[in-house]
């Protein structure tokens, strides 16, 4: 049998798993919803799903993984297997298998949008647009608004250039792959993010404009605690959605690459150092970039209106036409675009690899086979979001996979580590090599809090409006088929991981 790759170094690890956290996510998506579910307020709910849900999940998925590995599996159904030897057990894996690509298929179109688009800053003052308007249409001709197929021919050959970059660096292994652009992305990533918030903060306001418009104001944009708003169920289940989207746990990411750690490698200080620098580059520089930098530009209405009308037009459109006018813009904005695509590059590996180790550990494919089925199938999947991204299929896969699914998973993967495993066993087995213990009151917020936070998350939202959602009782016909199209290929692709997880267990049989 051949050997099963490990991480070369602790400072690897570290830094792949927080370029597995630090994503599109940190930069686009937690700016957006803090400012619009109570600004600082959001922030309580955020940071108490932060500490009993967020972090004792990663803890738990770091500890599950290292088990898996030394088993040789490092996807979910091989560990579910290990920890609940029950014939269904390794079924209820298939949902670590296939959330992480779901969410793909849509997430490389993003980030190929990033790397485009850290080209076209170095040419914009030729193309002559300026307000957020031109740049709004612009994106929407980017997207293939307007483009019979649905998609445009520069936005389709940087998609395609995405898929070829994600496959060079996972042909390498974990090692001498995503180890490696780790250790060279992450701390360019960081560098960047600096000096994009160094030159926020040293932003003056453009003449002309009134004087409260500036970076201080823009900060208390984001900062300034609305305190009603933490009477809404709403803003909660917005704090822990991001909590879980930034952290990535939920989605068999972490284990898979948990399952390269030595058998005594410490979970609980690495683990933790991995988490925190997520929420550095989130609460910290994700915050502190894009939202103060439109305060300053358009004011406090001017960015309400942008922060309501999508993430998308925050970091596409208001960004570039941010840069356009401040001194040093096209050097910046290149900047901000590749430290994005960066972001999404190292996570987007990470959201691969389950489906590839399972391959690789299930079916004995070799490294290259496993990685080069992996892409070809992204790559025909990807379509359904690109292709259907004006009819709402991007939407309708976040949806499922990366809302609703992820929390499933969270609660099946606790549940059966927590409970049928056994809290005391697991708790055990967190603490293996452990360089220090757990403060016993996390073993309680593990067993109790976390399931039932998360049970209740999916109780009130089927019991509110799961029916509605199911029937799509708010999409007009016209919407559906793009959407039901998107449906049909995450079932889809459950059912052929399910059927490959048979024929795994009947390859088991034959060699005991
Ligand atoms: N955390 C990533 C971000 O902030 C996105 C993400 C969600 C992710 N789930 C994941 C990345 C699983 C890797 C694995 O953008």
């Amino acid at each position: 049998m051949p050997k099963r790759e490990l991480w070369a170094s602790r400072l690897g690890v570290v830094l792949a798993m927080a370029g597995n956290a630090v994503g599109l996510g940190n930069f686009l998506r937690f700016p957006v919803q803090a400012a619009q579910n109570g600004g600082g307020a959001f922030m309580i709910p955020y940071f108490v799903a932060l500490l009993l849900l967020g972090v004792p999940l990663a803890w738990c998925e770091w500890a599950m993984g290292r088990l898996g590995g030394s088993h040789r599996t490092g996807s979910a159904p091989g560990v579910f297997h290990l920890l609940w030897k029950h014939p269904a057990a390794k079924y209820l894996g298939a949902l670590g298998i296939c959330l992480p690509l779901g969410v793909l298929t849509y997430y490389l179109y993003v980030e190929s949008w990033s790397l485009a688009y850290s080209f076209f800053s170095l040419i914009w003052n030729m193309i002559g647009r300026t307000s957020v308007e031109d740049f709004r249409a612009f994106l929407g001709a980017y997207q293939g608004g307007g483009h019979r197929l649905g998609v445009s021919a520069i936005g389709y050959l940087f998609f395609a250039i995405t898929i070829g970059v994600n496959y060079w660096v996972m042909s390498g292994g974990i090692a001498r792959g995503i180890e490696r652009l780790a250790r060279i992305g992450m701390p360019a990533l960081f560098l960047m993010a600096i000096g994009l918030v160094v030159r926020v903060l040293t932003l003056d306001p453009p003449s002309g404009a009134p004087p409260e418009q500036n970076v201080v104001n823009g900060l208390g944009f984001i900062w300034n605690p609305d305190l009603a708003s933490l009477r809404n169920g709403r803003v909660w289940l917005a704090a822990a959605g991001q909590v879980f989207f930034t952290l990535s746990v939920g989605f068999g990411a972490i284990q898979c690459y948990a399952s390269y750690l030595r058998r005594r490698d410490d979970v609980v200080v690495t683990s933790l150092s991995a988490s925190m620098m997520n929420e550095f580059v989130e609460v910290i520089l994700g915050a502190t970039i894009a939202i103060p930098a439109a305060y300053v530009f358009f004011g406090h209405a001017g960015t309400v209106e942008v922060a309501r009308s999508g993430a998308f037009n925050l970091g596409f459109a208001a960004m570039p036409s941010i840069f356009l006018r401040m001194p040093g813009g096209a050097f910046f904005g290149w900047i901000w675009f590749f430290l994005l695509f960066i972001a999404g590059l190292t996570s987007s590996v990470a959201l691969a690899q389950p489906a590839v180790a399972f391959l690789e550990d299930e079916l004995g494919w070799s490294h290259q086979r496993a990685v080069r089925s992996v892409w070809i199938f992204l790559f025909l999947a990807s379509h359904i979001p690109i292709l259907g991204f004006a009819g709402g299929a991007l939407d309708e896969v976040d949806f499922w996979a990366g809302t609703i699914g992820l929390a499933l998973f969270a609660l099946v993967e606790s549940v059966i580590f927590l409970w049928i495993f056994g809290a005391e066993r697991a708790w055990s087995e967190i603490h293996v090599g452990a360089e220090v213990r757990l403060p016993r009151p996390f073993f309680y917020v593990m067993k109790y809090a976390t399931p039932l936070l998360l049970a209740g998350i999916l109780a009130a939202w089927a019991w509110q409006q799961g029916w509605d959602v199911v029937r799509m009782r708010e999409v007009p016909p016209e919407a559906r088929p793009w959407r039901w199209a998107a449906r049909l290929m995450l079932i889809g692709m459950i059912a052929v991981t399910v059927a490959l997880i048979r024929r795994a267990w009947a390859r088991r049989e034959k060699s005991t």
